[in-house]
């Protein structure tokens, strides 16, 4: 599998990752798979690939996400860079949902660890996986297939949906706002609001920025192109840009936040009529900065 090499990945991490991961199961699905023929039965013909997504390695991979290997890979990896508990931290960005959301649509949604999550703990939703990677998108359709869930996956980006406004009222996002530039991961609040309906609600889990922003280290072992940016961001202060209320991130231990915010009703100024735990959770100043 074609990865980077003298970087902190391949001295560091790669070698650790070896010895925690039996890496012949992933050799024989890399190769039992045809890439080709399975990519182009999700890819979508009118997807060009914006230049920040497509010019980058991540994770010591090279092409990144549109490489096979990454979604190969990416689970027996995840499952390591999520402590205490992969599970844990993902069944965070679930509790943080208020209500029944009956339609949803998880962003930039990988191999469909959090979409899957959702569709369980949400039966009757129509949940929507979303991402660019069509590869990514394979291994998510086949673990959805697996665990007997319907879900819908497409090639598409998360700042240019193509659905309609106040579309669903569930939008989230896992572990995907450190993978964009800043300017982008605002156009996608943007376009969640779109597609939001009032009172719909926006999820985001991912790296705690705080605790990113302390540990300098951290974003360079993992090579991520834009996780420094991202550190020096505020999702809340994105959300509040936006147009969002009720704005809430919590700490998920110290390595992870969960973010959540209101799409605000029309008339009845920021009733939120989907729970009342929200005022319940602790919250974290807005700054003004963005
Ligand atoms: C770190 S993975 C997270 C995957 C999954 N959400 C999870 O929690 O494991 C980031 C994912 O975001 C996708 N991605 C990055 N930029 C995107 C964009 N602009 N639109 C849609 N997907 C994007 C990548 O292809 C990749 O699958």
């Amino acid at each position: 599998m074609a990865t980077t090499n003298n970087t902190l990945w391949s001295q560091f991490l790669k070698p650790v990752y070896q010895l925690l991961v039996d890496e012949k199961p992933l050799k024989d699905l890399y190769e039992s798979t045809d890439w080709d023929r399975e990519s182009d039965r999700l890819k979508n013909p009118n997807l060009v690939y914006p230049n920040y997504y497509s010019s980058q390695n991540f994770h010591g991979v090279n092409r990144g996400y549109l490489n096979p290997s990454a979604a190969v890979t990416y689970d027996s990896v995840t499952q390591y860079v999520l402590p205490p508990n992969e599970t844990w931290i993902r069944q965070e960005a679930i509790n943080a949902i208020g209500g029944r959301p009956r339609r949803i649509l998880d962003l930039g949604c990988g191999t469909g660890s959090t979409t899957i999550m959702l569709k369980q703990a949400f039966p009757n939703a129509e949940v929507i996986g979303l991402d660019l990677s069509p590869y990514m998108l394979i291994m998510a359709e086949r673990k959805a297939r697996q665990a007997g869930l319907e879900i819908q996956w497409l090639h598409r980006k998360a700042e240019a949906t193509s659905f309609p406004n106040n579309d669903f009222d569930l939008v989230t996002a896992s572990l995907l706002f450190h993978e964009t530039p800043p300017i982008i991961s605002q156009q996608i609040l943007q376009e969640t609001f779109r597609i939001l309906i009032p009172g719909g609600q926006v999820i985001i889990l991912d790296g705690n920025q705080k605790t990113l922003r302390e540990t300098s280290w951290l974003t360079e072992i993992f090579e991520e192109p834009y996780i420094r940016d991202y550190a020096l961001g505020n999702v809340d202060a994105w959300l509040g840009a936006t147009g969002f209320a009720s704005i809430r991130t919590n700490d998920v231990w110290w390595t992870n936040q969960v973010s959540r915010g209101l799409k605000p009703l029309p008339i009845q100024n920021n009733v939120n009529h989907f729970d009342t735990e929200i005022d319940t959770l602790d919250s974290r100043e807005v700054p003004a900065a963005i």
